[in-house]
């Protein structure tokens, strides 16, 4: 019987390092704390519909990951999203349209973790608290007690705050990830009965508790919904409000939506607030992954390169990469 690798998270990077795995052969297990995947680029099922609270879109900039949007795209995980852009400076806003090709999951976000999850084998509601090297294998142990293993390699692809404890047999790889910093955001999601009159689907924000306001209605196959608006608030909003209710963080985000938009917004039919604690890495690195190959321990995630969906897959990439390399 072949051992297999274990994958702890199911977010994009956790995702891509198990499909390289897979490819190439090998049996792979992942395990999520959560129900189900996709991590920061998950959906979350609402009454106003399913909505994309944390990434909002994603870019393709490296030749390899343009490659699997395309993959993602035929298979009808991915579509691009043309939004109506705008920027917000000093009280103004003004139409910012571009060229970038930008990419979201359809219908929702989490589809594309959905899809890639197909064929693996995967176990959720599973936090795993321990690492446990025997003699030639892993075990892990959950927030139960319960034991899982054995493995023959484990890949690490939680948040860097979240890995550092899980990374502790390789002290260096356990004291690199805990010197990562990682900023939280507030996500507030409106809905409205009557659209809102804009042309807006989309706005950079400057000067304001928000950096970025989306209208999550107007990306591809959820127009069965009704006007649904995805508010982000700035790191630096967030992190002095980081214990304010999910009531005040609504309250105080809508009141900063209504200021700028410059239009009458009605009261919500239905509101919802999320709080990303590991939202984003304060700096880019350039490790691509991290990896004690004699232990057999990895670790991946948009922490070891650009806080982007891009970056995250391409670290899931490279994980398994140097995993194979060393196999060879
Ligand atoms: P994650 O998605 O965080 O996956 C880690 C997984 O590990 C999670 O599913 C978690 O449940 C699981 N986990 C953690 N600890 C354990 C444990 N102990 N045991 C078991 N499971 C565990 N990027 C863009 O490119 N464009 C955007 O527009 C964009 N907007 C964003 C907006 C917000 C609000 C946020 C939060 C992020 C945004 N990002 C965006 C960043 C993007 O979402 C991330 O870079 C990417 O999704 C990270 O993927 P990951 O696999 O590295 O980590
Ligand atoms: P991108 O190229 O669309 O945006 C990069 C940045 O360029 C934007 O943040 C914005 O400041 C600027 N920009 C781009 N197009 C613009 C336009 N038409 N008008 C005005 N400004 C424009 O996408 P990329 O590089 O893939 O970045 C992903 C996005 O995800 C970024 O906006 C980033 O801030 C956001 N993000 C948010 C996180 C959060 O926690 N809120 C976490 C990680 C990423």
């Amino acid at each position: 019987m072949t051992v297999p690798i274990a994958i702890i998270g199911t977010g994009i990077a956790g995702l891509s390092a198990a499909h390289a795995l897979h490819k190439a052969g090998h049996a792979v297990h992942l395990f999520d704390k959560s129900r189900g995947s996709g991590g920061r680029m998950s959906s979350t099922r609402s009454e106003a519909g399913a909505l994309d609270l944390g990434a909002q879109y994603f870019t393709a900039r490296d030749r390899r990951f343009v490659d699997e949007v395309q993959h993602w795209q035929a298979k009808g995980w991915a579509s691009e999203w043309e939004p109506h852009l705008y920027n917000h400076k000093n009280g103004q806003l003004t139409p910012s349209p571009d060229e970038q090709i930008r990419w979201v999951g359809s219908p929702r976000m989490s589809a594309i973790t959905r899809g890639l999850l197909e064929h693996l084998t995967v176990t959720f509601t599973c936090r795993i608290t321990d690492l446990i090297r025997g003699e030639k294998h892993w075990h892990l142990q959950d927030a139960d007690g319960k034991d899982h293993g054995p493995f023959s390699h484990v890949i690490v692809a939680t948040p860097a705050p979240q890995a550092t404890a899980l990374l502790a047999s390789a002290p260096k790889l356990a004291s690199a990830a805990a010197g990562v910093k990682m900023d939280p955001t507030w996500a507030v999601a409106l809905a409205f009965e009557t659209a809102l009159d804009t042309k807006m689907d989309g706005c950079f924000v400057q000067d304001s508790p928000l950096d970025w306001l989306a209208r999550n209605s107007s990306k591809p196959l959820r127009d069965n919904q009704p006007d649904t608006w995805v508010l982000h608030a700035t790191s630096a909003w967030s992190r002095q409000n980081l214990d304010l209710s999910k009531e005040a963080v609504i309250e105080q985000l809508h009141g900063a939506f209504a200021e700028l938009m410059h239009v009458a917004i009605p009261a919500p039919i239905f509101t919802q607030a999320h709080r990303w604690l590991y939202a984003r890495p304060a700096a880019a690195h350039e490790w691509g992954a991290l990896a004690d190959a004699d232990l057999g321990l990895y670790a991946c995630g948009d922490w070891c390169l650009s806080g982007r969906v891009e970056g995250a897959w391409l670290s899931g990439q490279e994980a398994a990469r140097r995993l194979l390399e060393h196999l060879e």
